[in-house]
């Protein structure tokens, strides 16, 4: 085992993480631990835009943006950081302008805008162009950018690194109103080398943790293969509540069995959703902005008109994504990518031929609680100093129960560059916590845990069924029948988690054992997930029940933080623990807007 020591470390190497390690590497030496490659980071695959209140081509500004993000997340956004992020977007674009993005242009010259779902001019009167984009490519070129800015700083990479533990010390503190209880305070990460098979302790006085979602529990994904939940997995695991973990983004328009993204943006330039009778069917569930509805409409408008038979295709399971009445040049320009998706993976001429679409597993609204600061909190009143979260695997809760398109981007950007300012400036302040004795041991079980089960269940097997189960009873449409049949699956996968068999023995490059580890995550994230949602007994953003329809703002008008069953805060807020799960709740912060029943 190795040990090394930096002022910050910082674990993911996508846009958040590498926005903190541009501000952080300037004032304090920091490590960013990546188990990838970063230009290899699932911020590449990101497609339509990155929203601003810029108004380069038409009215807008930050307060319309604040507005629709609340509204977009069902009122179940804080306000104070919904409107962090709206004001904070424009300085986050023209960063990114400075540090050489290329961003399309208008004719004069400025960085173009378009239009996406749910961003609107003066409260939801109609669609606005917000989003500045580079064709259909803006996350790739967001972690090009960020990461030649990386390189230009020095910042240290540790590339093929997966962290898989957070090492915390408990210090004993006393609240304001006189209650002793045990703080916990970052003593740094254990994390495992691809290469050698060694384990490497980072010591930090810092810790940033930007490891994005947790997509892989579903099987219709948008996420890339290695989004496992990893960090939230492993702050569940060592004492840190999740929040508001229910709450899952379906995106409209995957490509059909196969959950490809196909961007919102084509919906921006125009592209209109068909049924099998080639009806608009948008027109009647968002008269307003009609495809450009937020997503959590459109999904279950889609999902709804295939129950219903309007599905096309021999199996009338998903609807079609028309195209065909724009330009084939204005579609070359802003939609190259998808449309050669279209034809790649399912063979359809986009300028012709309507494309196959139908909903998938795109974005985590939960996470690792943070402030505005983005410091993480063990419970809903104590931070843990030296902790940080930004990015998908954090819930600073811009989201609330349903994100707006293109604002993730956005949230990146601006929550990225906030958490490297903050644990650099904390590290400048703060002394090295002593690390605990063994730091590595838990780690070591971890693994060989998973090594040496010397059982006969396959890994692939058991991480395919929770998937299955995931779709079938987890999506867009819920209730407690199926909640509750997922909580039995998963029981029964992870009864068979103990008697996998991991054939490689080996040291060098053992993907096989990892995949055991990040099973490990998926199934406890799925179980927290399902138990929330079974807990929450309305519907909100994306998440719908269907034996509770409506919102339920008297009893849930709350975000959920659950806690790992010995974790839980001693004050007895929490409910019993359910599968080894314990929800408490956490307000919602109100500003100066009143929820509303949301029409588009
Ligand atoms: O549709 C898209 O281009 C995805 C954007 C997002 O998730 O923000």
């Amino acid at each position: 085992m190795q040990v090394h020591k930096y002022d910050v470390v910082i674990v993911g190497a996508g846009g958040a993480g590498m926005r903190a390690a541009i501000e952080s590497g300037q004032r304090a030496r920091t490590a960013v631990l990546t188990k990838l490659y970063p230009t290899r980071s699932h911020t590449g695959a990101a497609q339509g835009g990155m929203c601003a209140a810029l108004a380069n081509v038409e009215e807008d500004n930050w307060e319309w943006h604040t507005f629709d993000t609340i509204k977009g997340g069902d009122y179940l956004v804080d306000q104070d950081a919904a409107e962090v992020m709206a004001k904070e977007a424009i300085d986050a674009v023209l960063d990114l302008e400075k540090m050489g993005l290329p961003f399309n242009r208008t004719p004069e010259g400025r960085i173009d805008q378009r239009r996406f779902g749910g961003h609107t001019r003066d409260h939801g009167k109609a669609p606005v162009r917000r989003a500045c984009y580079a064709a259909d490519r803006t996350g790739h070129m967001i972690l090009q950018t960020l990461y030649q800015n990386c390189v230009k700083h020095n910042v240290e990479f540790y590339n093929e690194y997966y962290v898989l533990d957070l090492l915390t010390v408990e210090e004993d503190a006393v609240r304001e109103d006189g209650t002793p209880f045990k703080q916990k305070r970052v003593a740094g990460v254990v994390s495992y080398d691809l290469a050698s098979g060694e384990l490497h302790v980072f010591q930090a006085k810092s810790v940033v943790f930007a490891s994005g979602g947790a997509g892989k529990v579903f099987k219709t994904t948008s996420n890339a293969h290695t989004l496992t939940g990893d960090g939230m997995g492993i702050a569940f695991r060592r004492g840190i509540p999740l929040e508001d973990m229910e709450f899952f983004q379906f995106h409209p328009t995957g490509l059909a069995g196969l959950g490809i993204l196909l961007s919102e943006a084509a919906r921006g330039e125009g592209a209109i959703l068909r049924n099998s009778e080639g009806e608009r069917f948008m027109e009647r569930y968002a008269p307003t902005i009609k495809d450009l509805a937020p997503r959590d409409i459109v999904a279950r408008s889609m999902a709804n008109e295939v129950r219903e038979g309007r599905g096309c295709g021999p199996n009338k399971d998903y609807v079609l994504l028309d195209l065909t009445h724009l330009e084939p040049a204005h579609i070359d320009a802003k939609l190259p990518d998808i449309t050669e998706f279209a034809r790649t993976y399912l063979g359809v001429e986009p300028y012709t031929e309507p494309v196959p679409v139908f909903p998938t597993a795109h974005y985590a609204m939960g996470g690792i609680p943070t402030n505005i600061t983005t410091e993480v909190l063990q419970d809903n009143d104590t931070v843990v100093p030296g902790l940080y979260a930004a990015g998908e695997v954090a819930c600073v809760s811009v989201h609330g129960s349903n994100r707006l398109g293109t604002n993730s981007l956005l949230d990146i950007n601006v929550f990225g560059k906030r958490a490297g300012i903050a644990a650099a400036e904390y590290a400048k302040t703060a002394d090295f916590v002593e690390l605990p004795e063994n730091p590595e041991a838990f780690t070591i079980q971890l693994l060989d845990v998973a090594r040496n089960a010397n059982g006969t269940e396959k890994v692939s097997a058991i991480r395919k069924e929770l998937q299955d189960t995931m779709d079938a009873n987890m999506q867009v449409f819920r209730t407690a029948d199926t909640l509750n049949q997922v909580l039995k699956d998963i029981e029964s996968f992870e009864e068979r988690y103990t008697r996998i068999n991991v054939q490689d023995k080996g040291k060098r490059f053992n993907l096989d054992l990892l995949e055991a580890v990040e099973l490990g995550f998926l199934l406890e994230l799925a179980r927290v997930m399902t138990v929330a949602a079974l807990h929450r007994e309305e519907s909100r953003g994306g998440h719908f029940r269907e034996d509770f329809p409506d919102r339920d703002d008297e009893k849930f008008m709350k975000h959920s933080m659950a806690y790992k069953e010995d974790h839980a805060p001693a004050d007895g807020s929490a409910e019993e623990a359910i599968a080894g799960v314990r929800l408490a709740t956490k307000p919602v912060v109100f500003t100066r807007y009143e929820p509303m029943v949301r029409k588009y």
